[in-house]
């Protein structure tokens, strides 16, 4: 690859550490960045601390190339509990630290959400103007604005749901139906998931060709979660009647917002560099496989 040092800010996270790992199978080596105060590099990436609630005196790295930004509080509900503490670490500090970034000679990537937008209407265009509806949605919404202020050398990725090997409601689902208990999935939630593997090989397209502005990656349509529940039964073979489907309105009321659409137009990265989307529907079995 190009690519020799890249940096990955968040490297435990679920995106963080399978960017890492899929970096260093291509030959790079990178640099990883953790809030744990057990990292260790033995064996494994050189690791630095970082902690984005308290990053004064941070400095990036000398060694300039290109930046993924993986570290955020992603939990909608804690943002929504705690809009001042979880803006610090996902805005003000974020936006501060690829500053520094860009300022050292960094490119850097940062990864958003479809959650910038309402989801009143399927395929939003990168360039349709953003109306998040959660505090996770605004804080992602300003980052995103501040970032693109810093100019050409910052990316912005945009994602749907992305679905990872240890995905855990797929996991918990799992565990119960192997155990002939029924699930109780929402049939009024969609998804438009990204599988883990595709997100990584437009991770690294990006970082390849480094193209400033706004990118977005789903699948092409969406899928209910009592759709991908009776999906697992299928191929797993678990008993269907066991779905047995609610509406999010009646179990969990209290949610903040709940968008009727979750895919985002791809169209850039499809001209950039011949991406398909995937259906839903493939883009879940891709993923189904390590649930059974
Ligand atoms: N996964 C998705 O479906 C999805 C969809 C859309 C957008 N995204 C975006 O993609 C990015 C990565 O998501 P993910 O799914 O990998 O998230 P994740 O699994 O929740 O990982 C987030 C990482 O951020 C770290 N972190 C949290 N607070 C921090 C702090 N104060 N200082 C330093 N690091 C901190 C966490 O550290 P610890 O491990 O120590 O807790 C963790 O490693 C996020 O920006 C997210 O908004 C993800």
């Amino acid at each position: 690859m190009r690519v020799k040092r890249p940096l990955i800010i968040g490297a435990d996270g679920g995106i963080g550490k399978e960017l890492t790992a899929a970096l260093r199978v291509k030959g790079c080596n990178p640099l990883a960045t953790t809030r744990r105060s057990s990292a260790s590099s033995s064996g494994g990436p050189e690791v630095l601390y970082l902690d984005l609630a308290d990053m004064a005196s941070w400095t990036p790295p000398e060694t300039a190339d290109v930046a993924f930004l993986c570290a955020a509080i992603t939990a909608t509900d804690q943002c929504r509990k705690d809009p001042a503490g979880t803006r610090r670490v996902n805005v003000e500090n974020t936006v501060l630290l690829a500053d520094r970034l860009v300022r050292s000679g960094w490119f850097v990537f940062f990864l958003s959400t479809n959650l910038v937008f309402d989801g009143s209407t399927p395929l939003c265009a990168a360039s349709a103007p953003v109306n998040p509806r959660t505090e996770y949605g605004r804080q992602k919404a300003e980052a995103e604005a501040r970032l693109q202020a810093l100019g050409s050398s910052v990316a912005i990725l945009r994602l749907s749901k992305v679905l990872t090997p240890d995905f855990s409601l797929f996991s918990r689902w799992a565990g119960e139906l192997s155990k002939g208990r029924p699930v109780a999935p929402f049939h009024d939630m969609t998804i438009a998931p990204v599988p883990m593997g595709l997100l990584i090989q437009v991770l690294l397209d990006l970082a390849e060709s480094p193209m400033g502005g706004i990118w977005q990656l789903s699948a092409m349509d969406e899928i209910s979660y009592a759709q991908a529940a009776l999906q697992l039964c299928r191929s797993a073979g678990y008993d269907e009647t066991l779905v047995r489907p609610v509406s999010w309105r009646e179990a969990c009321p209290d949610l903040e917002h709940v968008p009727a659409h979750t895919t985002l137009d791809c169209s850039r990265l499809a001209q950039a560099f011949g991406f398909t989307p995937l259906s839903a529907q493939d883009a879940l079995m891709r993923t189904l496989g390590d649930f059974q």
